[in-house]
């Protein structure tokens, strides 16, 4: 998940004096940021050193990654002529992405990697606020107050973040992941009417590569379902319900992805012992269970303890 290398001493090093997106075009040290939580805790899989918001700085949007903000753009992205002067992605400038990823799959051996693209409401969100927003008023604003503007945008979004997840996936990733991470803030209605068919239409750049497709959001326990009917393998949930009853929701039809509560990584170890494990419990009730954090590693988690959570997962206590 987003910021697994932020507590690690080694990511720290060697992000020293670069930015957040220099790191993610340099190949060499994305593949190195990406391989690093995986010799360190032993994880099943690697997920992409990258950021979402790194195809739209490719296709020529004013977008900057600030340190404890997040995405920031320089001009927001409101209107009908705003939308027309978005570039199409030129495969041709995923070439750092490409060498990225092939880099990593050769260092990794026998462990797959996952790559990811945000989805294009989480991204549409992001233009539209100019930055992080807490409820993506203005974006669900614009849905309604124009929804031809409104799904220009959200077709835009979709080819290009789909350019990015294809790239990856044709350069050697194992899975695609879309991260919808602020799908949380749509009835599920504005999501099947507004948002859903801009998802089909980016994974619609990989389902082709017969990879396994993860499809994420938090705050999601309403749209489970339709965010599995996008055209994903594997739904990921948050901490927010349990892993049976979203198994419940989903028909029990649908492999999960979940859903350790990030705040209980700071938690006496005994009480985080029995929240992974009833994870783990729960998760089995599903057809198939990828075990991970609801969301984000926070950035003063003690690594040790995600080794720790990884050898319970692998039974060696
Ligand atoms: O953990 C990883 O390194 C995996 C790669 C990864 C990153 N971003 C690197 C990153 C992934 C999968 C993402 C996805 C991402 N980026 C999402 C979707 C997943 C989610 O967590 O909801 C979103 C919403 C973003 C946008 C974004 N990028 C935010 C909100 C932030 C946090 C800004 C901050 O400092 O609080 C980022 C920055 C970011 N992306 C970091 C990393 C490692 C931290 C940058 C740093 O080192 O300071």
């Amino acid at each position: 998940m987003r910021q697994a290398g932020r507590s690690l001493p080694e990511y720290r090093e060697v992000r020293r004096g670069v930015t957040m997106l220099a790191s993610c075009l340099e190949p060499e040290l994305a593949s190195e940021i990406t391989l690093q939580p995986v010799r360190r805790h032993g994880v099943d899989a690697a997920i992409f050193f990258s950021d979402i918001v790194v195809p739209l700085l490719l296709a020529g949007v004013d977008v900057d990654i600030v340190p404890g903000t997040g995405p920031v753009f320089a001009e927001p992205v409101r209107t009908a002529d705003d939308v027309a002067r978005l570039a199409p992605l030129d495969p041709a400038a995923l070439a750092p992405v490409v060498e990225a990823v092939e880099r990593t799959v050769a260092a990794l051996g026998g462990t797959p990697l996952i790559g990811f693209a945000g989805a294009p409401f989480t991204l549409a969100s992001y233009l539209v606020e100019g930055g992080p927003s807490k409820d993506q008023l203005r974006a669900r604003t614009l849905m309604h107050a124009d929804p031809a503007t409104w799904g220009a945008l959200m077709d835009w979004a979709a080819d290009v973040t789909g350019t990015f997840l294809r790239a990856q996936v044709m350069a050697g990733a194992s899975a695609a992941q879309l991260f919808d991470s602020w799908a949380g803030s749509l009835s599920l209605a504005d999501y099947e009417a507004h948002v859903a068919p801009a998802s089909s239409r980016a994974l619609a750049h990989v389902v082709d590569l017969g990879v396994p497709i993860v499809h994420f959001g938090t705050g999601t326990g309403e749209l489970l379902g339709a965010m599995r009917d996008v055209g994903a393998d594997v739904v990921g949930v948050d901490h927010r319900i349990p892993l049976d009853e979203a198994n419940r929701r989903l028909g029990g039809t649908t492999p999960l992805q979940g859903n350790i509560d990030p705040a209980l990584l700071g938690a006496p170890w005994p009480v985080l012992e029995a929240h992974v494990l009833d994870v783990i419990g729960r998760g089995a009730t599903a057809p198939g269970h990828v075990l991970n954090l609801g969301h984000g590693v926070p950035p003063q988690t003690d690594p040790d303890v995600l080794t720790r959570i990884v050898r319970l997962a692998h039974g060696e206590r």
